[in-house]
């Protein structure tokens, strides 16, 4: 059975969904696993960072996107969403990488988000509106060894289906005072939700995003960070702010996972980051 592990923050732009596609993309073409992304954002970026705006159009048009999946759970027309068409297989621009599939997002997912939500009001002990996920990916999931969850940034419907099917989550954060502010709740609210569902939800570890060595705010908020007790673990490999990596959100083709995020310390950072996880992840979940 595949492991499930979320992305998640309620800040935008602290590198979730870079972290998501790197650490997929790493897990299949250096350590070998079946890797499937699902993108629950209705920005859509892991999506277009995936397959391209083009097909990303032409997946929307045949409703094969989780706009389908939850619309479909809305309408009770289960219908209506056949994950075998939706399941977009070997997306990864880079040549070299393979076995990462996507189940793909939508804009179309804000105005349905809100029909979830009126769902959940009118039956508030109801749990089927935060299972839709969970229940789309239980056929699948055994052809996998890992399911990686991108979510948005915030609690709302999506993210708390995505948390539903997770066995464990992620925090990327910037180390800097604005970005880390609120993690602990955070870390309470997930909590205090896998409470609630009665469903095992573990803290895999925070991931430093966008670090600047030179910066001696950064060494020291990652020093907070590492000294406070309320947060299981730093994972103690840390992602250069890069040029090449702010670069590898663009569809263009790669040839290998060098040449995407730069091979001046982004791969190896990427490679150790992701072998971290991996083994919390066997730990753990
Ligand atoms: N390590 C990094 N170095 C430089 N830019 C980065 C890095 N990680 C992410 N970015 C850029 O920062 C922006 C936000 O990242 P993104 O992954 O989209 O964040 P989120 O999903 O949290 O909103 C994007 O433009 C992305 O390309
Ligand atoms: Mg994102």
């Amino acid at each position: 059975m595949a492991r499930v592990i979320a992305t998640i923050n309620l800040k935008g732009g602290v590198g979730k969904t870079t972290t998501t596609a790197a650490l997929g993309e790493f897990m299949a073409a250096e350590f070998g696993q079946r890797v499937l992304l699902v993108d629950l954002d209705p920005q859509t970026n892991l999506t277009t960072m995936m397959i391209g705006e083009e097909r990303w159009k032409e997946l929307n048009e045949l409703d094969r996107t989780l706009a389908a999946l939850f619309r479909g759970a809305i309408e009770s027309d289960t219908a209506s969403f056949d994950i075998e068409k939706a399941l977009q297989y070997d997306v990864s621009p880079v040549r070299s990488v393979r076995g990462v599939d996507l189940l793909a997002s939508s804009l179309d997912l804000i105005e349905i988000q809100e029909g979830l939500s009126h769902r959940q009001y009118a039956d508030p002990g109801s749990h089927r509106p935060i299972e839709i996920l969970t229940s789309a990916i239980e056929p699948i999931a055994d052809r996998y060894d890992y399911i990686l969850l991108d979510c948005p940034p915030n609690l709302g419907m999506l993210t708390l289906n995505g948390l539903r099917s997770a066995d464990g989550y992620l925090i990327p954060t910037i180390p800097d005072i604005l970005s880390t502010y609120g993690i602990p709740q955070l870390q309470k609210r997930i909590q205090e939700f896998a409470n609630r569902t009665d469903h095992p939800l573990r803290e895999i570890g925070l991931v430093i995003t966008k670090y600047r060595s030179a910066s001696n705010l950064h060494r020291s908020i990652i020093e907070q960070l590492q000294r406070d007790d309320r947060i299981a673990d730093v994972v103690p490999a840390w992602v250069p702010e890069a040029n090449q990596i702010a670069a590898s959100a663009e569809f263009v083709p790669y040839g290998t996972l060098k040449r995407k995020y730069g091979n001046t310390g982004q791969f190896d950072a990427l490679r150790i980051l992701t072998e971290t996880i991996l083994m919390n992840a066997q730990v753990y979940l």
